[in-house]
């Protein structure tokens, strides 16, 4: 089975696994980060959404073997102590509601917000749209994102 040597959040891990093995079961299985969810499997629903380089991209269909020297970051990378804007804005608005989406969402917003300091609704839209949530919490995600590039005006 092969090695790969991953950064995530910073650190260093070297995993074995099936060069097809998703990157979500390498980072939730392998490394042990769970805060990273698993909702349909087939890049479809976003909860598995980390960044590769800083982009968004869906774990649950992204294999290991293509991760090369390229960092990753999961929610638990974003900070150590929920000062994020994306986090702090999310708190601020009560976001949630069951949770299960809210990883995904939050780190689509906050690649959005890396490239786009002061987003408009098109904006949003067009970088929210894949990440699906049922508990329908959707005006309040939009709200957060406006409050989190707030922080930085
Ligand atoms: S679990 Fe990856 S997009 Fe749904
Ligand atoms: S908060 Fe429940 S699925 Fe989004």
């Amino acid at each position: 089975m092969p090695s790969y040597q991953l950064s995530v959040n910073g650190k260093k891990y070297s995993v074995d696994a099936d060069e097809q093995m998703p990157l979500l079961w390498v980072i939730r299985d392998l490394i042990g980060l769970t805060g990273t969810k698993y909702g349909c499997g087939i890049a479809q629903c976003g909860a598995c959404t980390v960044h590769l380089s800083g982009a968004p991209v869906r774990s649950c269909s992204f294999p290991v073997s293509a991760v090369g020297e390229q960092p990753v970051t999961t929610i638990e990378g974003l900070s150590d102590d929920n000062s994020h804007p994306v986090q702090r804005a999310w708190i601020a608005e009560q976001v949630p509601q069951c949770g299960y989406c809210q990883s995904g969402q939050i780190m689509s917003a906050a690649a959005l917000l890396a490239g786009n300091a002061n987003p408009d609704d098109e904006a949003i839209h067009a970088a929210m749209n894949g990440n699906i949530c049922r508990c329908g919490t959707y005006p309040r995600i939009r709200k957060a994102i406006k409050t989190a590039a707030s922080y930085s005006h």
